[in-house]
């Protein structure tokens, strides 16, 4: 990346990519402020906010718990943005198998992020909804982070997915669900969600990390 357009995307942001997804539809690399984003049409997907966002969840769960996990899947990869931070950040060495829909971002996560470069990542472009019935895997942490662009799949507030949640987390294992709150709507969707979860999990707890994200926080 060259110096100079590192220095003017502290000015403005410098468009790096534009691609038109079959799956996603516009998704664009940006340097801002010296890094790469990638966004869709309406929405941040990887990196900047997003990953600040995740990074501030994950920090809630506490560097302790974290050290101490062995496997970890993460529904919905983008560029992999929360993948750099349990690398980087927390220096996790734990198994990763992320699973995410659209091969089109994987390629701009493969070449502008080198996700490829990860070690103990096995990346799988699949259906989450479809990778979770049928796998027989467990995990220590579940990370959630499913939008199409500004919207959130149906499927991420209904009982039989949770359960199927609840079955792939090993004892004591945490699921880590990034949903938006910023209207009425969302906000009361998301109180049903809990009440639903609350029996299903014996600790349930929410970080409201800005004005649009929410974080549910949830432990078998
Ligand atoms: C906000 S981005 C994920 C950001 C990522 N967790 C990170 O750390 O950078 C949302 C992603 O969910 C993916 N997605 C949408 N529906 C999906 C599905 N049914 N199964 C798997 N991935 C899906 C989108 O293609 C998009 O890449």
């Amino acid at each position: 990346m060259k110096l100079l357009n590192q220095l003017v995307s502290f000015i403005y942001p410098l468009k790096v990519k534009t691609i038109q997804s079959d799956r996603s539809g516009a998704l664009e690399v940006t340097l801002v402020n010296g890094k790469l984003v990638i966004d869709s049409e309406n929405a941040n997907y990887s990196y900047g906010s997003l990953q600040r966002v995740l990074k501030k969840g994950l920090s809630y769960i506490g560097k302790q718990k974290l050290k101490q996990l062995n496997s970890i899947l993460i529904l919905g990869v983008a560029g992999g943005s929360v993948i750099k931070t349990l690398r980087e950040d927390f220096k996790l060495e734990a198994k990763i198998t992320g699973v995410e829909i659209d091969p089109d971002v994987i390629e701009l996560a493969n070449t502008h992020f080198q996700l490829y470069k990860t070690p103990n990542l096995e990346l799988i472009t699949e259906d989450a909804f479809k990778y979770i019935k049928s796998t027989n895997h467990t995990y220590d942490l579940i990370i959630i982070d499913i939008f199409n662009d500004t919207q959130m799949p149906h499927e991420l507030f209904e009982i039989w997915f949770w359960n199927l949640i609840s079955n792939q987390l090993n004892s004591k294992g945490i699921c880590l669900f990034n949903t938006l709150y910023s209207t009425k709507k969302e906000l009361e969707r998301n109180d049903k969600l809990k009440a639903l979860l609350t029996p299903l999990f014996s600790n349930l707890e929410s970080v409201k990390t800005n004005q649009i994200n929410e974080i549910i926080l949830v432990e078998k």
